[in-house]
């Protein structure tokens, strides 16, 4: 099933609110890492079915590479393919027929850098390691990262493809203009690594929700939104609607719980029922995706609605797991 469609298609009924009430009962539990991994490194996950993405980073991490170049290389995949609508060149634009990048990037320092709203530079990923590595800042925004991303040497690229502006136009015959509850995909590219010495970085970089209004920010560039690590207790990043997202600092959220003792899956879990728990929250009308590893080597992943996927490679496996998620029928 194209990613676009899941939300249309996913049952929007049987809501398992007990599932959702019995996760968020737990009593919060002290930090007990034993900092050892119990499964064999390194270790590629990302968001959605993104085989030569994770192809990849393992590449670069069997090479030698850090888990930081091979979190950024991986990204950069997804940003150069214009036939992933939701990041980098192709990505489908706001309003006004922008297409406006947010990424984020994170080291196993703790250190971090992100760019926002950046136009007509591709690897907006890349231009938030050059913010970590290279300024005093964390995070840089609009014109501003786009004229850093040109000092750097990245040249100026029209990211609206043929086929974008296509779905754009089509999309503005019906919208209006009008605040719409936006069921088309938005589908954030996260990647997490673990290098061979067992050290965790993290990246996202996504064009946004579709035809979001002209200034719109989501949640991947946010760091503890869209993206944490902690390289003593693991990492997490998310995709779908931002805005649920950065409502619960999910990505924090899904690290802080692994430190209290929750194995991945269950931390993922207990994020997702944050956001459906809360008071007139709209979850069946929107995605969100969790995806996360814990500094032993353990993955999880969970959404609210079916069809979210993680990919996963690790011991010469690349391979598509779908997601667990919430409503189900
Ligand atoms: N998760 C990407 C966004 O909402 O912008």
């Amino acid at each position: 099933m194209k990613r676009r469609n899941f939300i249309k298609n996913a049952s929007l009924t049987g809501v398992g609110l007990a599932v959702g009430n019995s996760l968020v009962s737990y009593a919060e539990t002290p930090f007990k890492n034993t900092l050892k991994s119990t499964t064999t490194l390194p270790l590629v996950i990302a968001t959605w079915h993104v085989e030569n993405a994770t192809g990849k980073a393992m590449e670069i991490l069997q090479n030698g590479g850090t888990a930081l170049d091979a979190v950024e290389q991986g990204c950069m995949v997804e940003e150069a393919d214009i036939k992933n609508k939701s990041v980098g060149k192709g990505g489908l634009p706001d309003r006004e027929g922008n297409v406006t990048l947010d990424a984020c990037i994170m080291n196993k320092d703790g250190d971090c850098g992100s760019v926002v709203y950046l136009q007509n530079i591709t690897h907006a990923v890349s231009i938030a390691r050059k913010v970590m590595e290279d300024t005093p800042h964390v995070m840089l925004a609009g014109k501003g990262a786009e004229q850093y991303a040109y000092e750097l040497g990245f040249k100026k690229e029209n990211l609206l493809t043929d086929s974008s502006k296509k779905s754009w136009k089509e999309w503005k015959k019906k919208s209006k203009y009008k605040p719409i509850i936006n069921i088309e995909n938005h589908d954030t590219i996260g990647m997490l690594a673990i290098d061979k010495n067992g050290d965790i970085s993290g990246a996202c970089t996504s064009s946004g929700l579709a035809y979001k209004m002209a200034g719109r920010v989501g949640d991947s560039p946010i760091i503890g939104s869209g993206l944490f690590i902690d390289n003593e207790i693991g990492g997490c990043v998310a995709t779908g609607l931002g805005e649920e997202v950065v409502k619960t600092v999910g990505s924090f959220l899904v690290v802080e719980l692994m430190r209290q003792g929750k194995s991945p899956q269950e931390a993922c879990e207990v994020a997702i029922s944050r956001i459906v728990k809360k008071p007139n929250s709209d979850y069946e009308n929107f995605q969100v995706g969790y995806i996360a590893v814990n500094k032993q080597g353990e993955t999880g992943s969970y959404s609210i609605h079916q069809w979210f996927s993680m990919t996963k490679f690790q011991d010469g496996v690349n391979e598509q797991i779908q997601s667990d998620y919430f409503l189900k029928e």
